[in-house]
């Protein structure tokens, strides 16, 4: 395995592993390893393989690395969904299925059908999140009190321990019934929708990535200080719940202690 570290402790409730690498390049790689087998599982056990992806700059290596090995993956079995969306135009340079579009959708051939985009070009954003929850339901032909099963979700980590667009302190972390919500806060600056934790712990796998000196702090917290109040710390999935962690990200964490 190409990586430092690889621990696995099972405190959680969930299985949690965490994967240390020594830099970008490593990480993406393994993240597209990560990819095919899940991928791999998922038609074979089911016929289709279904992502909801992260915005933020993290994930783009990965993303732009898997854009170039689009021959790789049965794109037409793939069905993309984002985690979380401001509420801005699909062409303004903070909407994450902008970005996604730009560093990985336009470049595989996926089907448009296949592409799910938070319908973020709405009047509200309470209008946007109930009409992406509807689009979750109708696809995942849920009834009611039902949640998504995605095959895979690929979180980021804020400073603040946020993921997704669930953030401290925020009375969305209570939430139990919906798939999708609109934040408006203070603090941020587009009002954004984002997946519920419900909707993210009923899935398969979930994946963080995590890089970079600034997450070093936050990660410290969630590992060795064990502080579950944080966002990222109230994602214990069904499924996996797997984190890759650069080794600026993990420069703080006490391995011994916390991972044993
Ligand atoms: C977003 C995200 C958000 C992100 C973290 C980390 O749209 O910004 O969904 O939760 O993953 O803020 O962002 P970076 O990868 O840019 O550090």
């Amino acid at each position: 395995m190409d990586c430092r570290s690889r621990i696995a402790d099972r405190g959680l409730g969930s299985r949690r592993e965490i994967f240390l690498f020594d830099d970008k390049e490593k990480m993406s790689e393994f993240m597209i390893g990560k990819w095919k087998e899940i991928l791999r599982e998922a038609i074979e056990k089911r016929g289709i393989f279904i992502v909801a992806l992260s915005g933020g700059k993290t994930p783009v290596h990965f993303y732009r690395r898997l854009a170039n090995m689009k021959e790789a993956f049965p794109w037409n079995k793939t069905h993309v969904f984002p985690v979380d969306e401001r509420f801005v135009s699909f062409t303004a340079k903070e909407s994450n299925f902008g970005m996604l579009k730009k560093t990985l959708l336009d470049k595989v051939p996926v089907p448009p059908e296949n592409i799910h985009p938070i319908p973020a070009e709405r009047s509200t954003p309470q209008i946007s999140a109930m009409e992406y929850e509807e689009d979750l339901r109708i696809f995942f032909k849920l009834s009611k009190g039902q949640f998504p099963q995605f095959d895979l979700i690929l979180l980021g980590i804020g400073e603040d321990g946020h993921t997704a667009s669930l953030f401290p302190g925020s009375p969305l972390l209570n939430e139990q019934i919906r798939l999708a919500a609109p934040v408006i806060l203070d603090k941020v600056r587009h009002p954004r929708v984002t997946l519920t934790l419900p909707a993210i712990n009923h899935s398969r796998n979930v994946l963080f990535l995590v890089t970079g000196k600034n997450k070093a702090a936050v990660l410290k917290s969630i590992f060795d200080e064990g502080d579950d109040l944080l966002p990222a710390s109230r994602v214990k999935p069904d499924g996996n719940l797997i984190f890759l962690i650069d080794q600026e990200a993990g420069s703080l964490l006490n391995i011994k202690t916390v991972f044993t």
